[in-house]
């Protein structure tokens, strides 16, 4: 259960993998969200025009978006407390000195983009002032006007952008290495 000098316990290789579980679903959501509202909405016409249905249905995805982006920041907050509080395994032979410095800031970058996608995407949704229509004509205006919606975005997509950098790198040491049982 516990990280040992026999390397990860169970609670941090289930916590690793149920990350990148949501992340998975997170970001096919993200980029779908669009499209999947046009296939949902699009032919029926009922309760407005299509155009109108769709963007409903687009913002209704979003609040499902947020939800599993809640989840994530949660999930997030877990794993940094359990990593913090229990001691990691000893290094893995095969990784030398520069690999091992690599990896460390590579873990920092994707633990930081854990919390600055959620985070920008409750302030774009939640914080940002931007309102949105929902179904049946009904509009969502966000409780709060206190930061910039493009700064949000900025951080929300500059967030991705980053945390692909980092998970090439984090998977092509893992590959290379050959590190990958470690977390199995
Ligand atoms: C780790 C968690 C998250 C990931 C991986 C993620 C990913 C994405 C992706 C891939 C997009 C599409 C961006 C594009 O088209 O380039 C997006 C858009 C968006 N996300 Fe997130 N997101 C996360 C959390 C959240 C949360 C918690 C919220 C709000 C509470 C949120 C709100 C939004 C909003 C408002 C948009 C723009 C949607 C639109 O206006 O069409 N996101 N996100
Ligand atoms: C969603 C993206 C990912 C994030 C945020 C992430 C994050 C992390 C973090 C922070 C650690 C250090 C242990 C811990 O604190 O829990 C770690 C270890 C590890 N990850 Fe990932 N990871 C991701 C995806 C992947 C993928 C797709 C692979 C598959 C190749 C992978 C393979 C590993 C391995 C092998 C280790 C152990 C490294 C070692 O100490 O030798 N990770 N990961």
């Amino acid at each position: 259960m516990l990280n040992g000098p026999h390397g990860y316990g169970g609670v941090t290789r289930f916590l690793h993998w149920l990350t990148v579980g949501l992340l998975l679903i997170q970001l096919v959501l993200g980029y779908t969200m669009e499209a999947v509202a046009e296939a949902l909405f699009e032919e029926d016409s009922s309760g407005g025009s299509g155009g109108d249905r769709v963007r409903a249905g687009d913002d209704q995805l979003v609040f499902l978006h947020a939800g599993i982006g809640a989840l994530i920041l949660v999930l997030a907050s877990v794993r940094l407390l359990w990593r913090l509080s229990t001691p990691l395994p000893p290094w893995s032979e095969r990784l030398g000195p520069v690999a091992r410095r690599v990896e460390s800031w590579v873990e920092r970058v994707l633990y930081a983009t854990l919390f600055v996608i959620p985070l920008s995407g409750i302030g774009l949704l939640f914080f940002s002032g931007e309102e949105r229509e929902l179904e049946n004509r009904r509009e969502w205006f966000p409780p709060l006007d206190v930061v910039s919606d493009d700064l949000m975005l900025v951080l929300h997509v500059g967030g991705h952008l980053t945390f692909y950098a980092a998970l090439l790198v984090h998977v092509g040491l893992a590959v290379r290495s050959r590190t990958l049982s470690r977390m199995l």
